[in-house]
C-alpha cells in the first residue's frame, strides 16, 4: 500500500505552523515559528499584529516543513488546515495559503477543527483505543471530549466562563509575570505550598462543566486585599495554591467521566496539559485506574503546532471529508 502524506497548517492564534505526517502517525517534519516575543509587551495576543506575522510567515515555514521532509509537493496528498476555532484573521491567512497550494497543486483540501487538531496530536504518541475521553485544557478551551469513534466528538463538560490557560495567564498577569504565563506559574507552583484558601467550582451535582473566573477574581482579590493592608503574600504560595485548586477540578471531573462512560482511554491535549503539576496529578490518579491507558503528548505537541492538524487531516481524508475553494475561516466553529 502508498504511503499517504498530509501537509497540515495551523495559523489559528500566535503560530504559524506546518507539518508533514506520514501515514497519520508519523512526523516527517513540524516547523513552528512563534510569535511570542512580539505580543508579550502587549500582555496578550494583538489579533492584528498576529495575523500580519502569519502573511510574512507562512511561505517560509511551509517551504521549510518541505525541506525537513526532503519532499515535493507532488509527493503530498492532500492538505489540511485548521478551518476554527480562533482568531479570523489569524484564521484567514492558513485557510487562504491552503486554497492557493489545493488549486495549484490540484491537491484535495481537508478542514480540520483546532480541538479534534489537539486530540489527535495523541495519536501521534500512541493509536487510539475507543471509547475514549479527551480532557482538552488551553488557553481558548476546556472541555471533556467523548469518542466512541474516529472523527466522532461529543462535548460532555467544557468551561462556561474562562478557559483553564486564560486563567492561568490572567493569574500570572496579576502577579506582573510575561505573557503567557502558564509555565511561569507552574514553575513558581512547585517553589511554594497551597497555604491559601481558594475557592473551587464544582457546579451542579454530576455536572462535567468548568468555571475558573470565580477562582481567577478570588486570586485577583487576594493580592489587592494585602496590597492594601500592607501585608505580604509569598507569589510562590498563591501559585501553588491556584494551580492544586484548578488541578484538584480538572482531574476530579476527569476522573470521574472516564468512569462513567467506561472509557479504554483518556487522552490529555492543549497548552495546559504542559503543565507539569497537572501531568503529575494525572499519572498519580490514573496509576489506580490500570484498566484506563493515559496518554499525556510531550510539551512540544502538547501547544499549538501543525503535526496535530495533519494527524487529525489524516483521519478525516480517510474518511472522505473534503472543502471545496470556497473555504472560509470560521472563528466560532463547533466541533
Ligand atoms: O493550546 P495552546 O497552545 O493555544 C490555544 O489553543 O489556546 O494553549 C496556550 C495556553 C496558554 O494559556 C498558556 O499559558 C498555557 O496554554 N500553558 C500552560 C503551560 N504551558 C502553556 N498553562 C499551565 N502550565 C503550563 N506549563
Ligand atoms: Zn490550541
Amino acid at each position: 500500500k502508498k504511503d499517504l502524506w498530509i501537509l497540515g497548517i495551523e495559523t489559528s492564534c500566535d503560530e504559524t505552523a506546518v507539518a508533514i505526517i506520514k501515514n497519520g502517525r508519523e512526523i516527517a517534519a513540524n516547523v513552528v515559528a512563534s510569535q511570542i516575543e512580539s505580543h508579550k509587551r502587549f500582555g496578550g495576543v494583538v489579533p492584528e499584529i498576529a495575523s500580519r506575522h502569519h502573511v510574512e510567515q507562512i511561505t517560509l515555514v511551509i517551504e521549510e516543513a518541505l525541506h525537513q521532509a526532503n519532499l515535493t509537493f507532488s509527493e503530498i496528498d492532500a492538505i489540511a488546515v485548521t478551518e476554527g476555532p480562533g482568531l479570523v484573521g489569524a484564521l484567514l491567512i492558513g485557510v487562504n495559503a491552503a486554497k492557493a497550494l489545493a488549486f495549484a497543486h490540484n491537491k484535495p483540501l481537508v478542514p480540520v477543527h483546532h480541538i479534534a487538531g489537539h486530540i489527535y496530536a495523541n495519536r501521534l504518541v500512541t493509536e487510539l483505543k475507543f471509547p475514549l475521553v479527551a480532557l482538552v485544557v488551553s488557553g481558548g478551551h476546556t472541555e471533556l471530549v467523548y469518542m466512541k469513534e474516529h472523527g466522532h466528538f461529543e462535548v460532555i463538560g467544557e468551561t462556561r466562563d474562562d478557559a483553564a490557560g486564560e486563567a492561568y495567564d490572567k493569574v500570572a498577569r496579576t502577579l506582573n509575570m510575561p505573557y503567557p504565563g502558564g509555565p511561569h506559574i507552574d514553575r513558581l507552583a512547585h517553589e511554594g505550598t497551597p497555604t491559601i484558601n481558594l475557592p473551587r467550582a464544582w457546579l451542579e451535582e454530576g455536572s462535567f462543566d468548568f468555571s475558573f473566573s470565580g477562582l481567577k477574581s478570588a486570586v485577583i482579590n487576594t493580592v489587592h486585599n494585602a496590597e492594601q493592608r500592607g501585608v505580604v503574600i509569598a507569589p510562590e504560595d498563591l501559585a501553588a495554591s491556584f494551580q492544586e485548586s484548578v488541578i484538584d477540578v480538572l482531574v476530579k471531573k476527569t476522573e470521574r467521566a472516564v468512569a462513567e462512560y467506561k472509557v479504554k482511554q483518556l487522552l490529555v491535549a492543549g497548552g495546559v496539559a504542559a503543565n507539569k503539576g497537572l501531568r503529575r496529578a494525572l499519572e498519580e490518579t490514573f496509576s489506580k485506574h490500570p484498566e484506563v491507558e493515559l496518554v499525556i503528548p510531550p510539551l512540544s505537541l502538547c501547544t499549538d503546532n501543525a503535526a496535530m492538524i495533519a494527524a487529525a487531516g489524516s483521519v478525516m481524508f480517510e474518511k472522505g471529508i473534503r472543502a471545496g475553494l470556497n473555504l472560509n475561516a470560521n472563528p466560532g466553529l463547533d466541533i
